[in-house]
């Protein structure tokens, strides 16, 4: 529909051996909205993110950002719509954390007191600037994620795309990881995270996707999805409940 946030229209992408990685995707993504786009290795979550932030072409299809064409203006995008990989380390680019964050709005050219007050307000945000000197390879993989977002931040992205923001990471740093996400959303950013974790995240969400082989087979708000079965998307059932050992088991 024009006038919507972003909309995805009809968008296919086959590789060059012939596979089909996303086949004639259709989804609309509100403003503000927490979107959880899941699925089992494969199914094509990081591709389809890949295409909404210009870093891949569809061979059909076009996608639209406040109704302008990313495809054929990748760069208006530029700055609006950031993608946290799972490897937080290809992110890095600066010597320091202070100078990891203050690339993105060096980048966008801002006035130097800005870029100092912004990448100083980021730091707080994401609880880094502890340790601000320190050498980004030197941070836990927690602490990295932390520092992935910070850049996002830093650039005013209005768009956050999560890939798979849980792992390797332990308990407190996925609580931490998880508040970020929800203080994004309460700061108006509009959170689209792809995972296959859903127990970790869904309660926060406000929509769920399921992506199987690259094809939308589900898109529904996270009131409703009661009624999935989910292991038939190769994902867990996130509405299991432990009250003995027996319950642990992952073997059913
Ligand atoms: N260059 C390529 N040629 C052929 N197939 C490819 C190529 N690049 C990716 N694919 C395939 O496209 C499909 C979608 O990949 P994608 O990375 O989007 O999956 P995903 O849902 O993010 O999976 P994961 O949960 O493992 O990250 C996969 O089956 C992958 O093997
Ligand atoms: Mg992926």
């Amino acid at each position: 529909m024009p006038g919507s946030f972003i909309r995805i229209e009809n968008i296919s992408h086959t590789f060059q051996n012939g596979y089909k990685g996303l086949d004639t995707i259709n989804l609309t993504i509100n403003k503000g909205e927490f979107i959880v786009i899941a699925g089992k290795n494969g199914s094509g979550k990081t591709l389809l993110m890949k295409h909404l932030s210009g870093l891949e072409t569809p061979d059909t299809g076009d996608i639209f950002y406040n109704d302008i064409s990313i495809v054929k203006k990748p760069e208006s995008i530029r700055g609006k719509i950031g993608l946290i990989f799972q490897d937080a380390d290809s992110q890095i680019l600066g010597e320091t954390v202070y100078d990891d964050i203050a690339i993105g709005p060096k980048n966008l050219r801002l006035k130097k007191d800005e870029i100092i007050s912004i990448t100083e307000n980021v730091l707080e945000w994401s609880c880094l600037t502890d340790k601000k000197d320190n050498h980004p390879y030197s941070l836990s993989g927690g602490e990295k994620r932390r520092l992935a977002i910070a850049g996002m931040l830093a650039m005013n992205c209005e768009v956050m795309v999560f890939d798979e923001p849980f792992a390797n990471l332990d308990y407190p740093s996925i609580v931490n990881v998880l508040q970020s996400l929800v203080k994004l959303q309460s700061d108006g950013k509009t959170v689209i995270v792809l995972t296959h974790e859903l127990e970790k995240v869904l309660s926060h969400a406000d929509r769920l996707v399921i992506l199987d082989n690259g094809l939308i087979k589900y898109d529904m708000t996270t009131n409703d999805i009661h009624t999935i079965d989910f292991n038939k998307f190769g994902l867990r059932n996130p509405f299991v409940t432990y009250t003995k050992k027996e319950d642990l088991t992952w073997l059913q």
